[in-house]
């Protein structure tokens, strides 16, 4: 049978035959396809309150999601380098739709009313979002890559932060594809070392600008510009709700990372990703 759900029959090899793959076949097709067993022993609240549960499979749904954010920019990333704008377009489009979820799944967070929290937010210890690889990975990859914001035992934890570094950044393929297509992107940036912060440069904003005072001219760029956008404001979104949630909990408290909580994460909120294509709009 094709089309219809992939857990229905036994057609895709290795569901429930407790193979190789290391499936430890349980006879239903669904659980051992996608290790739903396995899921469901990750979580390991170390209170009684049912809201510490909540809050850590609420947790680990924004990293899946962050996971699945950061595949899609990956994607985009290499359709860019091989100069194919609209499978990025289609790719960041999809990144978007998973974004917004991460948005939406801030309401699920907010049914924790403060005194259920501050009931277990001690056994966190100096647990903190500062420390979520997945999370630094994908603004690695979009291409926000400030180190100071990373712990140098996560960059030797998870050396596939180390490795992304090395990497050039989604906006960096994107500068580099503007340039094949014959716009005029400052020479230096096309082979800059990726490992260092990216600083907005006015090249690029009149580079933006050009496109958007002639978007017929462009088309494929432009698109690719407003998705781009579209990501960044997704971002930022996501970055301000979380702002909303932080001061609903904690108030001007300080962060179980050692920031100073909301405050904090305000500058933080102030970063834009693809900033030229936020500045270029003060000049059109
Ligand atoms: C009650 C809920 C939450 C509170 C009160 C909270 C609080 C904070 C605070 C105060 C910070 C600043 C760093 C620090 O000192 O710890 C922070 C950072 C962060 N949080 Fe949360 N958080 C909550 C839920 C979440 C959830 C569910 C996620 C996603 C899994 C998350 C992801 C992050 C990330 C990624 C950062 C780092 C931001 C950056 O470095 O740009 N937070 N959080």
């Amino acid at each position: 049978m094709s089309g219809g759900c992939p857990y229905a029959h036994g057609e895709t090899t290795g569901i429930g035959t407790g193979d190789a793959t290391g499936d430890r076949g349980t006879g239903n097709q669904y659980v051992d396809y996608a290790r739903m067993d396995t899921l469901h022993t990750i979580q390991h609240p170390r209170t009684d309150s049912p809201f510490e549960m909540s809050f850590i499979l609420i947790s680990q749904v924004k990293e899946l999601l962050f996971r699945m954010v950061h595949l899609e920019v990956d994607q985009a990333r290499q359709r860019l380098a091989e100069d194919r704008p609209e499978a990025a377009c289609r790719a960041l489009g999809r990144a978007v739709r998973s974004q917004r979820v991460l948005v939406d799944a801030w309401e699920s967070m907010n049914a924790l009313p403060v005194d259920e929290f501050l009931e277990f937010r001690s056994i966190l210890g100096e647990a903190s979002g500062t420390q979520s690889f997945m999370y630094r990975l994908l603004e690695f990859t979009l291409g926000n890559r400030g180190t100071a914001m990373v712990r140098s035992a996560d960059l030797a934890a998870f050396p596939e932060l180390a490795a992304e570094l090395a990497r050039p950044a989604l906006y960096d393929e994107v500068l580099r594809h503007l340039a094949r297509t014959g716009l005029p992107v400052p020479e230096p940036l096309l082979d800059r070392d990726p490992a260092v912060p990216y600083t907005p440069d006015e090249g690029v904003e009149k580079v933006w600008e050009a496109v958007y005072r002639d978007p017929d001219g462009h088309r494929p760029v432009y698109e690719l510009a407003e998705q781009l956008l579209e990501v960044a404001y997704q971002f930022s979104r996501w970055r301000a709700t979380h702002l909303l949630v932080v001061e609903r909990m904690l108030g001007a408290k300080r962060g179980s990372g050692g920031s100073d909580g909301a405050s904090w994460l305000r500058q933080i909120n102030e970063h834009r990703f693809f900033p030229e294509l936020w500045t270029m709009r003060s000049v059109l």
